[in-house]
């Protein structure tokens, strides 16, 4: 998995020790069937390395590619720092990314086929059914309200428990919850 990462470490913000422990996931209990989805993918290399673990699924990629909203007092403190301090070496230009770069990825990866989805999570997502049920969602959208919207549209497309095959939820930001006030289902 480390050989996987290391591939695509110009194309992933999320720590080594974090991304293996993803796809960790991914290789020992994503049902056998099923795409897999990523909100908030940056330069699109968590979804490449997932794809590398789970080849031939359908991923699809959703992004702003504008950077992060602002935050808000439901992120708490540490969301709103990180906004105000640019030049921290994790603002990362506060998430912003060309879409080219995650093309580069998946395109470089073993999906099957893929669908990047430009735009804000509230105007893209609400309403939307896709094709197939979800094997893998991860989230890593980091805002409150970011992650919120992506429960809201796409948890209950996740495969369910009832052919023994649980679809599974990865990683849901890494401020969120730890720095958000409020519970996942206010
Ligand atoms: C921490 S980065 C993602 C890191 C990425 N998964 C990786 O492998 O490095 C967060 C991403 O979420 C996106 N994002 C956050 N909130 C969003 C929203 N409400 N709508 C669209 N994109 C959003 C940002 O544009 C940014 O690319």
């Amino acid at each position: 998995m480390r050989s996987i990462i290391r591939l695509y470490e110009d194309f992933t913000m999320v720590p080594t020790s974090k991304a293996i422990a993803n796809l960790a996931i991914c290789a020992e209990r994503a049902p056998p069937n099923g795409c897999i989805v990523e909100c908030g993918v940056w330069r699109g290399g968590m979804s490449a390395a997932m794809a590398d673990t789970l080849p031939g699924r359908a991923h699809y990629l959703f992004d702003s590619f504008e950077g992060l909203p602002p935050a808000t007092e439901n992120d708490g403190q540490a969301a709103l720092d990180y906004q105000r301090t640019k030049t921290s070496p994790a603002y990362f230009d506060n998430c912003r990314a060309e879409r080219s770069f995650a093309e580069q990825a998946i395109r470089m990866s073993a999906a099957g086929k893929f669908e990047l989805i430009q735009g804000w999570f509230d105007k893209t997502l609400p309403g939307l059914k896709l094709p197939e049920p979800i094997a893998i969602l991860r989230l890593d959208g980091d805002w409150y309200e970011s992650t919120v919207e992506c429960l809201n549209s796409l948890y209950p497309q996740v495969m369910s428990g009832g052919n023994n095959h649980p679809g599974r939820l990865l990683h849901v930001g890494w401020l969120f919850p730890r720095g958000a006030r409020l519970p996942l289902n206010a």
